[in-house]
Formats: structure tokens, C-alpha cells, sequence
């Protein structure tokens, strides 16, 4: 072989052997080096949120706006829309919701009561996804009450998020009120009806009432049939085991029509919130409504046992009408993953204790930050622990949709007619109608 030619083999030798290396060591290269990375983190939920609650009044705004405040740095992507509809206790909200629900035009998440409001509307109707796998991936399972998990569960699952627990038996006065009348707080009945005598005769509103919904007569109701049953007849009001057709409810329409006596005449042109705010002007004196009028009254700028005081309404210390509000995932959600992100706040530490405090609830957690907690929701946070814990008829836990309504329409001609044989005889009507009582 020519000593050209095996100098041209040596050189593609040379050259192959440096290919082979340039290639090997671009292969380990590739292999041990970061893979490019891209531009932008994967992508997070994104895009708008639609919120529905009817949270509008004083503190409960600002309640949910701070809840908002937590969610917003945590999903940079996501824009809540607050969609509110005016309304204590959600009987417009409510109304529009069932509209769109039937329409198959769900807002992403919306507020409801847990309990019967939850499980014997949205649930049996098919509309609604669990959300026990949000409880489980947050882990949330041991955190919250056995019992509250108990009534926001069906069929082995959980079906929404409670933000709080709040309490409907609360009496609330004006301090400075009840000392230019010589008054303390009434424990029970009869010292209510005395204070309200004197209140009457001195020329003060006894009581402050805003039943321009009748979802406000059945909050008075509610407290004043716990008072005249106790709390396990109470109970038994709602499966069928005490008589609609007994004593104890006839003597509690009977409160209630002598309660009637006692409040603005104004009344049924008034909200609860407007009825709260005659008890800050001192133009009444009480009021009894739940803990979210605290709320209201925090966020008119009055403190806890400084202008005003609270008690457990009368007759009814050492139990607890709990309710507590929720959200829930309905079927379709538009956005479905936003949903998930704000159910994720609603039931984490840091949301219920952005949002309970300015509400005027406790947390539904166990280990909220009791720090953060005024003198008056320290008391019910002692309360809800250690109270007999029944539930609110006017707020969903007590009682089907259907069955409520029912009760209400008596409740309106009652408030008309204050005729207690026929009220009793309608309410009792209603418990056979619902299917709990024979
Ligand atoms: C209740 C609700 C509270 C409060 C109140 C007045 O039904 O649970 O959170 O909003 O109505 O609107």
C-alpha cells in the first residue's frame, strides 16, 4: 500500500475516532446535563372563578374579601368573580342559584348551609361532585369536628367545605341602653319580658326586628322553641320523635306572639342588619339574631363588650344552635380546577382564620388561632366545645329546603293573624308533608 494512500486511511481513522468522540461525549453531555428548562412554570389553575354567595352586609363582605385576599397571591392565575346576591340567609341568592342550576349554568362554587340545605337539595338531585378527595389530599380529615364532617357527608362521602360554624341564639344589646334602665342581661323569658316592660315604658324599642324575609321570625322561633323544649325535644323536632301538635310549640308561638309586642313598628320593612343598627343608635335595645350581626357590628366600628354585650337568647344557655356555611363543587363547574383552588382556601387554616374573625363565626377547624379571636367569639368557640350543639331551622341544618319553606309559610300568616291553632296546626302539617312525621 502506498505510503499516500495508508496516510489517507489513517487521517479518516482520525477523523471517524473524532467523531465517534464529539458524538459519545455530546451523548453524555445530553444525558448528565439539566434538560433545557422552560420559560414558564407549568401551568396552575388559570382564567376567572365565579364565586356566588349572598354575602353583601356589613362584616360578612369583609369577611369574604379577606378569604380573597388569601386566595389572590396563592392563584396568581385566577380572577375571582364575586358574584353576590343581596339578601339575609340567601332567599334571593338562593332563588337565583336554583334558576341556574336548572339551566346548567353553575357558578364555579356557591355558599350553602351545611346540612339538610346541602344533602336534600343539591345532592339528591344529582347535581353536585363529592369533595372528599379535597378533605383527603389536604388532609383535612382529622381537623375538623367528627360531628361536622357527620353533616356535611351522604352516601360515604363529603359534599362541601365549611368556612365556620356560627351560632343562631344570641341575644344582643345595647350596653350603655341597658344601663341608663338599670338592666342586666335577661337569662330567661320572664326576665326578658320584665326588661322589655321597662324598656317600653321609658320610651325604648324593647327588641329590634328585621323581618322584611320571615327567615328572620323563624331565627326568633328557633330560640324560643329551644327555650320552651330543651334541647332534646328540640331535637326531636326535626325526626319526627317530639309533637308538632304539643305543648312546647304552642307555648313558643304563644312567646313569639307576645314577643311581637315588644318590637319596631317598622319591622317588616327592615333587613337584620337594619335591625342591628337601631341596637348601635340605641334606638332599640336588643336583638336577637346570630353571631354574624357581631360581625356587622365590628364593622360599624363597635367593640365586644364595650358598647355592646351578648348573651345566649333567653332560656336557652348551655345549648347551641349551630349552622355553618359552606361551599360546594357543583356538576359542570365552568372551572373546575378554580373551583378546587378556592375550596382549598375556604377549608384551609389560614382562609378560616382570615375570614371567621371579621364574620363573627368560629372556625369549622379544630386548630384555628384562638389569638385572633375576640372576647365574644372566644366564648362561643368555649360554647360550640362544650354547649349540648343542636341545629338551626333557619339555616338549613335542621331541616329540608322544602320542609323550611313550608314552615315559613305558615310562619308569614302567623306574623299577619298571630293565630297560634292555626300556625301549630300548619307546622305540624308541614313535619307529615316533609315525610318525617306519620
Ligand atoms: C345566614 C348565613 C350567615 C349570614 C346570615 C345573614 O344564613 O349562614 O353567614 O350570612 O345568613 O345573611
Amino acid at each position: 500500500m502506498p505510503d499516500e494512500s495508508k496516510g489517507v486511511k489513517m487521517k479518516q481513522r482520525f477523523f471517524a475516532a473524532l467523531v465517534t468522540i464529539v458524538v459519545l461525549a455530546s451523548l453524555v453531555a445530553a444525558c448528565g446535563a439539566p434538560a433545557p428548562q422552560p420559560t414558564e412554570e407549568p401551568a396552575g389553575p388559570a382564567g376567572e372563578v365565579e364565586i356566588f354567595s349572598w354575602w353583601t352586609a356589613g362584616g360578612e363582605a369583609e369577611g369574604l374579601e379577606a378569604m380573597y385576599k388569601v386566595f389572590s397571591p396563592r392563584y396568581p392565575d385566577l380572577e375571582i368573580i364575586n358574584a353576590t346576591v343581596a339578601g339575609g340567609a340567601g332567599m334571593e341568592a338562593k332563588a337565583v342559584l336554583a334558576t341556574r342550576m336548572q339551566a346548567g349554568d353553575p357558578p364555579d362554587s356557591f355558599q350553602v348551609h351545611a346540612g339538610h340545605e346541602l344533602i336534600d337539595s343539591w345532592v339528591v338531585a344529582d347535581k353536585m361532585e363529592p369533595v372528599t378527595f379535597v378533605f383527603e389530599e389536604n388532609d383535612w380529615l382529622g381537623v375538623y369536628p367528627p360531628g361536622v364532617i357527620e353533616i356535611l357527608s351522604s352516601g360515604g362521602d363529603i359534599w362541601s367545605v365549611p368556612v365556620n360554624i356560627h351560632r343562631s341564639n344570641v341575644l344582643w344589646y345595647n350596653k350603655q341602653v341597658f344601663e341608663d334602665n338599670g338592666l342586666t342581661a335577661p337569662a330567661s323569658l320572664d326576665e326578658f319580658f320584665d326588661a322589655a316592660d321597662t324598656l317600653m315604658a321609658a320610651g325604648v324599642t324593647p327588641l329590634a326586628v328585621g323581618d322584611s324575609g320571615v327567615w328572620v321570625d323563624l331565627h326568633v322561633f328557633e330560640s324560643l322553641l329551644l327555650a320552651e323544649l330543651g334541647p332534646d325535644a328540640y331535637r326531636g323536632l326535626w325526626d319526627g320523635s317530639t309533637d308538632w301538635n304539643g305543648s312546647g310549640v304552642t307555648a313558643a308561638l304563644e312567646d313569639l306572639a307576645s314577643v311581637m309586642e315588644y318590637v319596631n313598628t317598622d319591622h317588616s320593612a327592615l333587613s337584620w342588619d337594619q335591625a342591628a343598627q337601631l341596637v348601635v343608635d340605641g334606638d332599640a335595645a336588643m336583638t336577637i339574631m346570630g353571631d354574624w350581626a357581631e360581625g356587622y357590628f365590628k364593622s360599624v366600628g363597635l367593640t365586644p363588650d364595650v358598647e355592646f354585650g351578648y348573651e345566649p337568647s333567653p332560656g336557652t344557655a348551655g345549648s347551641f344552635i349551630m349552622l355553618s356555611d359552606s361551599f360546594g363543587l357543583p356538576k359542570g363547574a365552568p372551572n373546575r380546577d378554580g373551583a378546587i383552588a378556592w375550596l382549598t382556601v375556604c377549608g384551609s387554616k389560614e382562609g378560616q382564620d382570615a375570614f371567621n374573625p371579621i364574620k363573627g363565626s368560629i372556625p369549622a377547624r379544630t386548630d384555628g388561632d384562638r389569638a385572633l379571636y375576640d372576647v365574644y367569639l372566644q366564648s362561643a368557640m368555649d360554647d360550640f366545645a362544650s354547649n349540648e350543639i343542636v341545629p338551626s331551622l333557619a339555616h338549613g341544618a335542621a331541616a329540608s329546603e322544602g320542609w323550611v319553606t313550608a314552615i315559613g309559610d305558615a310562619m308569614t300568616l302567623f306574623v299577619a293573624d298571630l293565630d297560634v291553632a292555626a300556625a301549630q296546626a300548619a307546622m305540624a302539617q308541614a313535619c307529615v308533608d316533609s315525610g318525617v312525621c306519620q
